[in-house]
């Protein structure tokens, strides 16, 4: 088979620190088997409308350290239609472009897909701070989010320590509870609220009502986003004015938001971008395709990208009619294990910040 002579690379979906981090080991790695890289700026928009930048080690050389991504982000919704994606693989055509290597969670695999069954390569990396693409262990910037939110939640914890106050802190996950899960734990949380285990907050209030009584004066109550109301609201700034209304407690908000997904990659971020980088472009360079890389128990590996999307379907039960029908029966169980262990992963370590909520 010929040598990959060129590729294109971008970043998508919401920022993570360590996406540039990524993106330079491709392009060093790349540098050196004397593969061009364009990089297209804005995600999938930038290969719709060929925006691109050629990326040399120059150019990715002082881009380990920043936060955000360079090759800016965007949820493009023109690429998702059909018309979207034959531009974009004729704009390939017509630069050359022999593969891909998209960086984000699994809205960019599936446009990752969508390219390939097109005939352009696909590898995905995983980049985002929700850590909620079930087939890794790991995903990008995950570390960094939970430091910061960790670091602010510290922070608030002084305040409330000073005033006798119980604050509720909001954070990112979408529909995954476990970086708030891990803050919670860090930072000595009294209560926690996270999609994946149904929250009591009856015993939640409970708990405050009896620590404040003993004399506990700060006290860190952790939600994530993704926990809502009977209305659909997320339930951090009721539950912050029941505190206040039923127990008396000298309660306040904080919503963390998108301070999470900015700052410096930490060395864990920075490294795993730069390992799963590297390999991005020896899977490219051996004409392999549809490929996510992942970090099962410690080890960083490929793993089929069709088969994560499905598991991560099952996982967060949004499985549609059909979505397992090309797999055997061996990879389905493979995926229900997965799901399992995700799952009691989860509840091992909720139990773990219950048991220590005092
Ligand atoms: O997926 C990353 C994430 O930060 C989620 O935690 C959050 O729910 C969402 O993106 C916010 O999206 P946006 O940047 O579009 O507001």
């Amino acid at each position: 088979m010929e040598r990959i002579k060129k590729i294109g690379v971008l970043t998508s979906g919401g920022d993570a620190p360590g996406m540039n981090a990524a993106v330079r080991a491709i392009t060093n790695k790349a540098a050196d088997e004397g593969i061009e890289v364009l990089g297209f700026l804005g995600g999938y928009k930038g290969l719709l409308n060929k925006d691109y930048i050629t990326l040399t080690p120059k150019e990715v050389a002082t881009v380990i350290g920043r936060g955000g991504t360079f090759m800016y982000t965007d949820r493009c919704l023109e690429f998702a239609t059909e018309a979207g994606v034959m531009r974009s693989v004729e704009n390939c055509r017509e630069l050359g472009i022999e593969a891909l290597v998209v960086i984000g969670g699994d809205g960019t695999f599936r446009g990752g897909t969508d390219m390939s069954v097109h005939g352009v390569p696909t590898i995905g990396i995983p980049g985002t701070i929700d850590n909620d693409i079930t087939a890794t262990d790991y995903t990008i910037g995950y570390d960094t989010a939970m430091n910061t939110a960790l670091k602010l939640t510290d922070m608030l914890r002084d305040t409330c320590e000073s005033h006798a106050r119980v604050n509720v802190v909001e954070m990112m996950g979408r529909h995954c509870g476990e970086l708030t899960l891990n803050v919670a734990i860090a930072s000595g949380a009294v209560a926690t609220a996270i999609p994946e285990i149904p929250f009591d907050e009856d015993a939640a209030v409970a708990r405050v009502e009896k620590l404040m009584a003993e004399g506990k004066r700060g006290m860190i109550v952790a939600v994530s986003e993704g926990v809502f109301d009977e209305n659909g609201n997320t339930i951090g700034e009721a539950l912050t004015k029941r505190l206040c209304r039923e127990i008396g407690a000298d309660a306040k908000f904080a919503r963390l938001a998108h301070v999470q997904r900015g700052g410096e990659p930490t060395l864990r971020d920075r490294k795993t971008a730069s390992v799963m980088g590297a390999m991005a472009i020896e899977l490219i360079m051996e004409h392999k395709s549809d490929l996510v890389i992942c970090e099962i128990d410690g080890e960083i590996k490929p793993v089929d990208i069709r088969w994560a999307l499905a598991a991560d379907r099952m996982y967060k039960k949004k499985l549609k009619d059909g979505d397992l029908d090309s797999f055997t029966a061996d990879e389905i169980d493979a995926m229900e294990a997965l799901c399992e262990k995700r799952a009691a992963d989860v509840a091992a370590l909720y139990a773990v910040a219950e048991s220590l909520a005092k």
